[in-house]
C-alpha cells in the first residue's frame, strides 16, 4: 500500500496538537507505521531555519520570510516526507502548503498564484490525500495560545505569529476557509467543540480514507 499524507492545519491554538496525538494513538491501535512531523521545522536544516524564523525578536521583510518558509518545505519533502510515503508509512504534518497560503497570501498580503506556483516548486507538486483544518474563531485561539504559552513558560520569541493583531489571524481564518472550498482534499472541523468532538469528526474521514487506500 502506498503511504497516506495528512496534513492539520487552522489558525494559533486550533488544537491541532491534542488532534495529532489522538490521531497517532489511533494509527497505533491500528498498526500503522506513522511519521509525525511539522512545519517549520521537520528537517536537520528545518530546526535551524525554524529558530530564525519563528524569533520574534529578529525582523525579517515578508519575502525573505517566505522563501525561508519555502527553503524549509524544499528539503522537507524531499528528506522526510517523500522518502516516508515510498516506504508505505502515514505521514502526518503540522501545517504545511496551505499555511503559506493563508499566512503569507491571506495574512501578509503576497499574490495567491504566486504562492501557489511557488508551493508546487518546493513540494515537486506533493500535496495532501487530506487536509484537516481546525476552523476557529481567533479570538477563542489566541487565548487558548497565550495560556499555553504562559504555562510552559515561553517568552514573546518563541512565538511571532501570536504577536500579531487579531485582524491578521482573521484574516488567516477566512484564508484557509477560502482555500478549502477550492481543493477536494479538505475536511474542516469545528474546532470550538471539545478534543473528543473534534477527533470523533475527524475519525470517520480517516476510515473512510484507510478503506479507500487498502482498496487500491
Ligand atoms: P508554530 O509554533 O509551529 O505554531 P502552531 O503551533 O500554531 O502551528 O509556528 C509556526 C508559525 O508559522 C505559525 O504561526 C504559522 C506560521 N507559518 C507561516 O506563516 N507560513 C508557513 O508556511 C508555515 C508552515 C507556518
Amino acid at each position: 500500500m502506498a503511504g497516506l499524507f495528512i496534513s492539520l492545519e487552522g489558525v494559533e491554538g486550533a488544537g491541532k496538537t491534542t488532534l495529532i496525538q489522538k490521531m497517532v494513538a489511533y494509527f497505533g491501535r491500528c498498526g500503522k507505521e506513522v511519521l509525525l512531523t511539522r512545519e517549520p521545522g521537520g528537517s536537520e536544516l528545518g530546526k535551524k531555519l525554524r529558530g530564525i524564523i519563528l524569533n520574534a525578536e529578529e525582523k525579517i521583510c515578508p519575502t525573505a520570510e517566505l522563501l525561508l518558509f519555502l527553503a524549509d518545505r524544499a528539503e522537507h519533502t524531499e528528506t522526510c516526507i517523500a522518502p516516508a510515503l515510498a516506504q508505505g508509512k502515514i505521514v502526518l504534518c503540522d501545517r504545511f502548503i496551505d499555511s503559506t497560503v493563508a499566512y503569507q497570501g491571506y495574512g501578509r498580503g503576497m499574490d495567491i498564484d504566486r504562492l501557489n506556483m511557488l508551493n508546487a516548486l518546493a513540494t515537486n507538486d506533493l500535496k495532501p490525500d487530506l487536509t484537516i483544518l481546525l476552523d476557529l474563531d481567533p479570538e477563542i485561539g489566541l487565548a487558548r495560545a497565550t495560556a499555553r504559552n504562559i504555562a510552559q513558560n515561553l517568552t514573546v520569541s518563541e512565538g511571532r505569529f501570536e504577536a500579531e493583531a487579531l485582524e491578521f489571524h482573521q484574516k488567516i481564518r477566512t484564508g484557509f476557509l477560502t482555500i478549502s472550498r477550492r481543493e477536494k482534499r479538505f475536511l474542516v472541523v469545528n474546532a470550538a467543540q471539545d478534543a473528543d468532538a473534534v477527533f470523533a469528526d475527524v475519525l470517520k474521514a480517516l476510515e473512510r480514507l484507510l478503506e479507500e487506500k487498502e482498496s487500491e
